[in-house]
């Protein structure tokens, strides 16, 4: 095993305020970047929770991380993960259950037509998001494709802020547009500011006066905005988004894939709301939307699942159709009955505070110890990734010679560390003009899975980093061997140039 080795004992910690604790530095001789993490860093509390079943990982020797990546043509999504380290490749799908979760699937009924476990989760659908009707379909693009062939025609307009790249392609793929209206402070990768997902009231009302209500089937709010850093979105700004939709006649829909994360930066960020329980800011959330799609891989916990949640019956019944067509019958959709009950206990579970504060404290840890090293990353962290920006790590590499996936490359390279490249790769060509459209934020985003790995695993990418911060004069640009026509980032061949 070739982790890198550290001279020093565990440094004592105390308690400082409900969530943080103060690591003292105990040994000056100690200037590894490692142990740079453990002294300058306030800590998090304990998660709630302990480890019953462990999964090996091993680090391959560096050689062998060359050869396998150059067999994968230079792009992570074909290295195969058992030559991966740590993986913080996404957070969907890649949670750790609990054995609540577990013991749950074993009560899992699999009747075709109005399953007990169907009854469970549409249970606890109510219970945590207030939504009566409720659609399981296999993940959250699936809920995305049934809502929007039942609600979205060719021309339409769906405002909302950083749509995520499953709902700007189903929008797409209508012949229909997606149309940004994310606050501009979202842009500046340096800013620190709370709530960097808000929706500009102003940019909102500018398109529906430019196109019309009657082109714009529902307004979207992505809480968070996984694509503009894992930012959440205020409950202030949920409700004047609600409020201007209403005195429109507009419908507002939700895409809460990180609901609960989002929930979690309100009630520690926004005035008013610190006295407040998670379930409450959550219920208060979605009562002011029509309707809800939800790819429960992330907040939810489950390896697999999605859910399209709706307030009235009309619509309720106007998707069912589609859920017919291309997920299940209505009491099932995308999943079996286990897999129904393994998400009613998630989503209560997702919603626990303590869990909460474990799980983003985690990502916070690795973000301000890499901020603080002086890493140029999105600020402040997001709750479910931190986002490395590579035009500040290799300023003299132009977008068009991909940084960001040659920094990506070079984590894998460096210690078998696979983050994804979100930048010029992602945003593919313009189909208009065929070139490549270099997006405002080139970035390599590090997604942290739920309940998955240590704080030392975390500290390991941290040196990992670190050690490539240092040599980041020798990465190199690439370019394509093969560039398939769409979607280019999963299945694209690069050289070094
Ligand atoms: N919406 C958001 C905000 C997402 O982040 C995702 C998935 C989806 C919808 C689609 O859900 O994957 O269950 O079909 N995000 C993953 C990621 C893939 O890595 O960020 P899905």
């Amino acid at each position: 095993m070739l982790l890198p080795t550290v001279g020093c004992t565990f440094p004592q910690a105390t308690y400082q305020e409900d969530w943080f604790y103060t690591v003292h530095k105990q040994d000056s001789r100690i200037n590894e970047p490692r142990t740079r993490l453990l002294m300058n860093h306030t800590y998090r509390a304990p998660e709630p929770f302990k480890i019953k079943m462990v999964e090996p990982i091993r680090l391959l020797p560096r050689e062998e991380r060359e050869r396998i990546l150059a067999e994968a043509g230079l792009n992570v999504f074909n290295v195969p993960a058992e030559a991966v380290f740590i993986d913080l490749l996404t957070d969907s799908g890649t949670g750790a259950m609990s054995e609540g979760q577990w013991s749950s699937m074993m009560q899992g009924d699999e009747s075709y037509a109005g399953s007990p476990s169907f009854l469970r989760l549409k249970q606890a659908v109510e219970d945590v998001t207030g939504f009566p009707y409720v659609l399981p379909t296999h993940q959250g693009r699936a809920a995305e494709n049934v809502l929007h062939s039942a609600l979205i025609k060719a021309g339409d307009i769906i405002p909302g802020n950083s749509h995520f790249d499953t709902t700007k392609g189903h929008i797409e793929f209508r012949h229909a547009h997606a149309i940004d209206c994310t606050v501009n402070e979202c842009f500046d990768p340096t800013l620190d500011a709370p709530f960097k997902g808000n929706v500009d009231l102003a940019k909102l009302e500018k398109v529906v006066d430019e196109h019309g209500v009657e082109k714009i089937p529902f307004v979207l709010i992505t809480i968070t905005n996984n694509s503009g850093g894992g930012q959440p979105v205020s409950l202030g700004n949920i409700k004047e988004v609600h409020a201007f939709c209403e005195a429109r006649g507009l419908k507002l829909f939700i895409d809460a894939a990180r609901f609960a994360e989002n929930a979690w930066f309100i009630k520690k960020r926004e005035p008013g709301q610190e006295n407040r329980t998670i379930r409450e800011i959550v219920a208060e959330t979605f009562s002011y939307a029509d309707g809800a799609t939800m790819s429960a891989k992330k907040d939810a916990i489950v390896n697999m699942g999605g859910l399209l949640m709706l307030r009235d019956e009309a619509t309720y019944q106007a998707c069912s159709t589609f859920n017919i067509l291309f997920e299940g019958y209505l009491t099932y959709g995308g999943l079996s009955g286990r897999d129904m009950e393994a998400l009613a206990t998630g989503l209560y579970e997702g919603t626990e505070e303590d869990y909460l504060t474990a799980r983003i404290g985690q990502v916070k840890m690795l973000g301000d110890a890499l901020h603080d090293a002086g890493i140029p990353t999105l600020r402040p962290p997001g709750g479910h990734a931190i986002y490395l920006d590579a035009k500040r790590f290799l300023p003299d590499m132009d977008q068009e010679l991909f940084p960001a996936q040659a920094l990506t490359c070079e984590l894998y390279l460096e210690g078998g560390v696979r983050g994804v490249e979100i930048g010029t790769v992602l945003a593919d060509r313009d189909p208009d003009t065929g070139k490549n459209r270099p997006p405002k934020l080139e970035l390599v985003r590090l997604t942290i899975p739920r309940r998955v790995y240590t704080d030392n695993h975390l500290m390991y990418v941290y040196d990992t980093i670190l050690k490539l911060w240092e040599r980041r004069d020798q990465v190199r640009g690439l370019k394509f061997t093969y560039e398939p026509p769409l979607l280019r980032h999963f299945s694209a061949r690069y050289e070094w140039l």
